[in-house]
């Protein structure tokens, strides 16, 4: 007789999982804090629903900080991230803040990702073993279909909450910083990529999509060499760099938070003749669009490789 405390088998799940259905799924990630991981989400994610792309976003962070980049911080409706932990600790399909943008939805993050969601997911994977990495992608799975682009924000040195995010993704953006020191983060997001896809196969369809620079002077090529052999030291030969990159503008970074409005919108905002919207928004304006069409491009191209 099989024990009452036996732990799903893993593969039995794995097999019931639609993963052709579900290769519009990105999560940005580094074991690093502050290169880039929200704002990058906030903005391709936004890019994907004013091109007219039903996009959802899962903020799966303690500090929120999606909140910042799309301004409803302090909206009635923040919770703080209690639906998103009360749908994966029941396993209801996750309910997603609709319309915050047009065409844009969201999962909302907050505080309560941080002691509470780690109590409560200590005693998940005592019960379930690897398989509780599953427990976010089942969430989603009801209401993927609802959505063209999903976008996982992530955060730094959260194994469990970076293992569920990379349990459900079909594809992992890393942004990177240029000023050094970028190896903890990488070797970090890269050992936890090979723990869900290698070691414990929870999710044997995630790929390294590629890595972004953020943050970085635009013609900086001799830095942006060093890093690419950082990451590809790190990461692999094969480790692949957008060629797109995030330029640095402090002043725009701080309007986006102060205001919380996208980049295209201050962009907007600048042309309808806002002159306290510094003109480098343009440029970084176009940085996040040619990111966000490379990325998708890169991705289909890479399915298609994969289906060949
Ligand atoms: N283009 C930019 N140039 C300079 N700083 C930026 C730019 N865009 C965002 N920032 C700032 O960089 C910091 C880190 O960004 P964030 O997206 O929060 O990183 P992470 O999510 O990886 O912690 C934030 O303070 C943000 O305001
Ligand atoms: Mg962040």
């Amino acid at each position: 007789m099989a024990s009452p405390f036996e732990a799903p088998a893993t593969d039995t799940q794995l097999a019931g999982i639609p993963w052709e259905s579900l290769s519009h799924i990105f999560m940005f990630g580094n074991g690093k804090g502050g290169v880039g991981k929200s704002s990058v989400s906030a903005n391709a994610a936004g890019k994907a629903a004013r091109s007219g792309l039903r996009t959802l976003i899962i903020d799966c962070n303690a500090q929120g900080n999606i909140a910042r980049e799309l301004g409803y911080k302090r909206a009635e409706w923040n919770d703080g991230g209690a639906g998103l932990i009360e749908a994966l600790r029941t396993g209801a399909p996750l309910t997603p803040v609709e319309n915050v943008r047009e065409n844009l939805d969201v999962v909302l993050g907050g505080p309560a990702l941080g002691d509470e969601f780690g109590i409560f997911f200590h005693t998940l994977l005592a019960k379930e073993g690897p398989h509780a990495y599953l427990r976010l992608l089942m969430c989603l799975l009801p209401i993927a279909h609802r959505y063209q682009i999903i976008i996982l924000d992530t955060p730094p040195e959260n194994p469990s909450l970076q293992r569920l995010a990379l349990a459900a993704a079909r594809w992992l953006v890393i942004p990177v910083k240029s000023d050094g020191g970028a190896e903890d983060g990488l070797a970090q997001i890269g050992l936890e990529f090979s723990y869900v896809k290698f070691v414990s196969h929870i999710n044997p369809h995630i790929a390294l999509l590629g890595v972004l620079l953020f943050d970085t002077g635009r013609n900086y090529s001799s830095i942006h060499a060093d890093v690419r052999r950082q990451v590809q030291k790190v990461l692999g030969e094969e480790a692949h760099m957008f060629k797109h990159l995030i330029g640095h503008t402090e002043s725009v970074a701080r309007l986006v938070r102060k205001r919380g409005l996208l980049v295209h919108e201050l962009a907007d905002q600048r042309v309808a003749g806002d002159r306290s919207v510094p003109e480098t928004v343009v440029g970084l304006d176009s940085d996040y669009e040619g990111f966000t069409e490379e990325m998708f491009a890169r991705a289909l191209e890479l399915r298609k490789d994969a289906a060949a």
